[in-house]
């Protein structure tokens, strides 16, 4: 069997602060540190612990050239636990799984601490609410209780502000005071096909193929894609569209058309989304719910190994939930981003493999509710009028 090190791994000194126990037995309050060591791997979901001799070994090995595992400058008790958890990579079949998400990592280009970042930041089981509920952090004023002042709302510089004219408010100045995030959807109402259909349309349909050769073409969508690369796929979780029948979905942005895709479990609808949403109930009952998706590989495939590329998909991601807002809004509808998201849990529901597509925000929309249950941020109360 031969090894190397895996593609993208960093080395992290973790302080960790406890009790010093001895101290307190003594009557004083001490704290101690001790530091221990993890490596994060690209292609991993979780750091793994490692020893000083460890990470010597990671250190010596190369990400490329193969060493047979008996020349290897350390024993089995050292390489074996590094071997089992993924950070080094062998050429048998006992390992390809490793192996081969580690060379998918490898093959699309990413630039390390993008591909650290994006891993390392993915959640599993999270109930996000339950945390805020749970931590006083839910409102306005319990941040304020928790956190104290946040820094101010403006900077200003010293000096004099010119003031500018005020616009003649149009159409478009109206459309844009109703967006407000939506959190209370009526959960017994569907929306039309159509509907759904004109908000794809409007928002990442291809509006025109440009074929550069037979195997090249770029698409031309009503949002802005860094390099032009539009590659945020469209997935969809369905709940409540008339014609259609409930369950999971992908959009194709040329033949502006919808494939139905396998269930993978038996749980509701409902359950998959809020599981989807870290358990943001506010958010659950949209009546369809719109999962961005970067495939990573057609972005990296012009910005190889790019310090920028990973921030041009989020960015991109970013411009399609706002055209999605104006585009429900203009319906009169309500629609919610988060990027507070499980996103293992929504990789599973889709049968996403998580290194060549991962989510990064969800955006629903349905009608809202007839009562402001949860709150929204409606100063103006332009959405919900008062009395
Ligand atoms: C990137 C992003 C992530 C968001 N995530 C959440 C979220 O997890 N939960 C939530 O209730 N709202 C979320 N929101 C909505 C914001 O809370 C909302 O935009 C903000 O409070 C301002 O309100 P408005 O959109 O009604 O103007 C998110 C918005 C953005 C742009």
């Amino acid at each position: 069997m031969k090894l190397r090190r895996c593609t993208v791994v960093m080395l992290e000194p973790r302080e960790q602060v406890q009790f010093d126990l001895q101290a307190i037995l003594q009557g004083r309050t001490e704290l101690a540190t001790n530091t221990t060591w993890f490596a994060l791997a690209g292609h991993l979901n979780q750091p793994v612990e490692i020893s000083a001799a460890q990470r010597e070994l990671i250190g010596t090995l190369s990400p490329r050239h193969w060493v047979a595992a008996g020349e290897l400058p350390a024993d089995g008790t050292v390489w074996q636990p590094l071997l089992d958890a993924g950070l080094l990579i062998a050429d048998d079949e006992a390992h390809a799984g490793p192996r081969a998400r580690d060379e998918a990592l490898r093959d699309m280009h990413w630039w390390p601490l993008s591909a650290l970042a994006h891993r390392h930041a993915r959640w599993q089981g999270v109930d996000s609410a339950a945390d805020m509920r749970a931590n006083d952090l839910v409102t306005a004023k319990g941040l304020r209780r928790q956190l104290g002042a946040p820094p101010p709302a403006v900077h200003e510089y010293p000096g004099q502000y010119e003031p500018l004219p005020p616009a003649i408010s149009g159409d478009y100045d109206q459309l844009l005071e109703r967006r407000t995030t939506c959190r209370n959807f009526d959960a017994g109402r569907s929306i039309s096909r159509e509907l759904l259909a004109q908000l794809l349309q409007r928002t990442v349909k291809a509006q025109a193929v440009v074929q550069v050769e037979a195997d090249t073409e770029f698409l031309k969508k009503n949002v802005p894609s860094g390099g032009g690369l539009h590659a945020t796929e469209t997935y969809l979780l369905v709940q409540r569209v008339d014609g259609m029948e409930p369950g999971l979905y992908h959009y194709h942005p040329v033949q502006h058309a919808l494939i139905g895709l396998p269930r993978r479990c038996g749980r509701p609808l409902q359950e998959v989304a809020r599981a989807m949403l870290s358990g943001q109930d506010w958010f659950a009952d949209a009546a369809a719910h719109i999962v961005l998706v970067p495939r990573f590989a057609r972005t990296y495939w012009k910005y190889r190994n790019h310090a920028k590329a990973y921030r041009a998909l989020l960015l991109d991601v970013g411009h399609i939930s706002q055209a999605l807002y104006m585009a429900a809004t203009e319906r009169g509808m309500g629609a919610f981003v988060t990027a507070a998201i499980n996103e293992v849990d929504t990789e599973e529901a889709f049968a996403l493999d998580g290194v060549t597509q991962s989510p990064v925000a969800i955006v629903g929309v349905g009608w809202r509710g007839p009562a402001l249950e949860t709150a929204e941020f409606d100063p103006n109360h332009v959405v919900w009028t008062l009395g």
